[in-house]
């Protein structure tokens, strides 16, 4: 095997997926400590100062104390090279966070044991099915009251669509939390507080067919466990690595981030079912990381003004096949000319480093001299393909812009084209007015003010934004359709977009329902087309 094969096999590359406060910062922590990236957990600033640090680049940023961006860690873990993609949430959730999922080859999601499956959670979720990628559970916080252990699979289920597997099942939560029952080695893992969770610590085990097994628990959480393990054998979904990878089937796993219990179990089961760096489909067909030895890349973000006095962008890319080098060229597909990729850079936690080699699986950011766009893709193959593009994420929030000076018309087209072209924001018309004003629709309201702070910052423009209330966007997919026949809802709103393709904006999701219904054979999409 090449060392390079040999490196691509080592690498995972996933996503963590929650609701804010789920604890992904904290499970995230705790992978870093199995890493052996830091030896105590905490020492990992609070999750504010660190991201802070991270990406105190922009001013708007440092204001807020929030990062607009998500970054990527990466670190060893027995033999393997591990990728984590963060995923922002709170108010600075973007498209950002959706077009990061593009980059991952499976997700981990986050699920607080006490509230089940929430609305973040389900908009990531949906974008893992969509992509038909390997999704794992990890059912956090038990060392608190959490739900019934069968209707938080019955939740996963229903409202996401997919089966679960349970690795291991839980015997009680909060004060009466025992530990996890492991189904594969018919072993309890005996929680323990390791240290308040600081530290690695030794898990004890012991068999549930050994008689003191019993001495552990009351006699009731004996019984149910035994119980719920019957149950669970004649009812759950049996472990199917096939299902798995597809994205048809979640493996489980219950524990508790905060006190360090269940995270290396989690771990390991998990790099055990995660797959090497997916192939990826392009023009030309699938390609391979495992077949295909030349440098390939797409862009699926792109950060503007990282050095406010260089105006600099950073492009970063997914490498999708063979091997990076600092200061190669590449073929620029889409802007049909090899380009030298410089000054990459990878994230660690709190600093940005400068990196020599990288291989498929590893996301860089390049320097980027303003060409390139997201979904571009980078070769030095022969032959010139491109990876499918990264499809349009439906914005849920929208605002009517105007300048308030129109003389200067030039500036706030190229302004607002530009902040479209990374990404940030989406630009739509109506059907009756020019230029000077325009639709913009976003994923996280953050980038309203984003919007406004970068025109008047770096293009000298002042806008005013109209808020709108609708919610909800459908990208038509019939082709030729007459938009005047269409029977919608009062509070349907027709609009297009810059390449003139029809939209339709709701404010509720009944009335996309009842819009549907109204007009036999109306083909509607939450995904544009990239
Ligand atoms: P997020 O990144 O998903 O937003 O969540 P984060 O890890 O920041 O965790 C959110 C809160 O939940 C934190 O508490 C964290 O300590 C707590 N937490 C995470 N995992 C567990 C767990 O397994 N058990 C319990 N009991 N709590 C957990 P906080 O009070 O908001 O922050 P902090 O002051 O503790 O940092």
């Amino acid at each position: 095997m090449s060392d390079m094969i040999h490196e691509i096999k080592k690498r995972r590359t996933f996503a963590i997926i929650s609701h804010p406060d789920a604890g992904k910062t904290t499970l995230t922590e705790k992978f870093l400590l199995y890493g052996g990236v830091i030896n105590q957990a905490g020492s990992v600033k609070g999750k504010a100062t660190a991201k802070h640090a991270v990406s105190d680049w922009m001013d708007i940023e440092k204001e807020r104390g929030i990062s607009v961006t998500s970054s990527v860690l990466q670190f060893e873990y027995e033999d393997r090279c591990i990728n984590i993609l963060d995923t922002p949430g709170h108010q600075d959730f973007s498209e950002d966070t959706y077009r990061t999922l593009m980059a991952a080859d499976s997700a981990v999601m986050v699920i607080d044991a006490s509230k089940g499956v929430e609305a973040q959670t389900r908009k990531l979720f949906k974008v893992c099915a969509m992509r038909h990628i390997p999704v794992f559970t990890f059912i956090n916080k038990m060392d608190r009251e959490a739900l019934d252990t069968f209707e938080l699979l019955d939740q996963i289920e229903k409202e996401l669509g997919i089966p679960t597997c349970p690795i291991n099942w839980p015997i009680g939560s909060g004060k009466h939390f025992i530990g996890v029952y492991d189904r594969d080695e018919g072993e309890i893992d005996l929680f323990s507080d390791t240290m308040k969770g600081t530290r690695m610590g030794n898990v004890e085990k012991i068999s549930l067919e050994d008689p003191e097994a019993e001495s552990y628990m009351d006699q009731d959480q004996y019984e149910q466990l035994q119980e719920e393990i019957e149950l669970l054998d004649g009812a759950s979904a049996e472990f199917d690595q096939e299902l798995v990878d597809h994205g048809e089937l979640s493996p489980v796993f219950f524990g508790s981030a905060l006190m360090n219990f269940g995270v290396e179990t989690f771990l390991q089961h998990f790099l055990k079912m995660t797959s090497t760096p997916l192939p990826r489909v392009s023009d030309h067909g699938v390609i391979d990381p495992m077949k295909q030895e030349d440098f390939s890349a797409f862009v699926f973000k792109i950060q503007a003004n990282m050095n406010k006095a260089h105006r600099d962008r950073i492009a970063f890319m997914r490498i999708c096949t063979g091997e990076f080098d600092a200061g190669m060229d590449a073929f620029h597909v889409q802007g049909g000319k090899k380009v030298r990729l410089s000054q990459p850079q990878q994230m660690m936690a709190s600093d940005r480093k400068m990196i020599e080699k990288a291989y498929a699986g590893d996301i860089i950011g390049i320097f980027d001299p303003g060409i390139f766009s997201i979904g571009d893709t980078l070769t030095t193959a022969e032959e010139k393909y491109a990876y499918e593009g990264i499809p349009t994420f439906a914005p849920e929030h929208f605002a009517r812009v105007r300048q308030v000076n129109t003389m200067k018309r030039k500036q706030f087209l190229k302004g607002v084209n530009q902040i479209a072209q990374e990404g940030a924001i989406q630009i739509f018309q109506e059907y009756n007015t020019g230029m000077e004003e325009i639709i913009v629709g976003v994923v996280g309201v953050l980038q309203f003010d984003v919007l406004k702070y970068r025109l008047k910052n770096e293009y000298n423009v002042d806008i005013i934004l109209e808020n709108l209330p609708y919610e909800h966007i459908r990208w038509i997919l019939n082709d030729n359709i007459d938009l005047a026949a269409i029977n919608g809802t009062s509070d349907m709103k027709k609009i297009k977009d810059l390449k003139g393709r029809p939209l339709l904006l709701f404010v509720n999701s009944w009335s996309v329902g009842m819009t549907l219904d109204r007009n036999e054979g109306l083909e509607l999409s939450e995904f544009g087309n990239a």
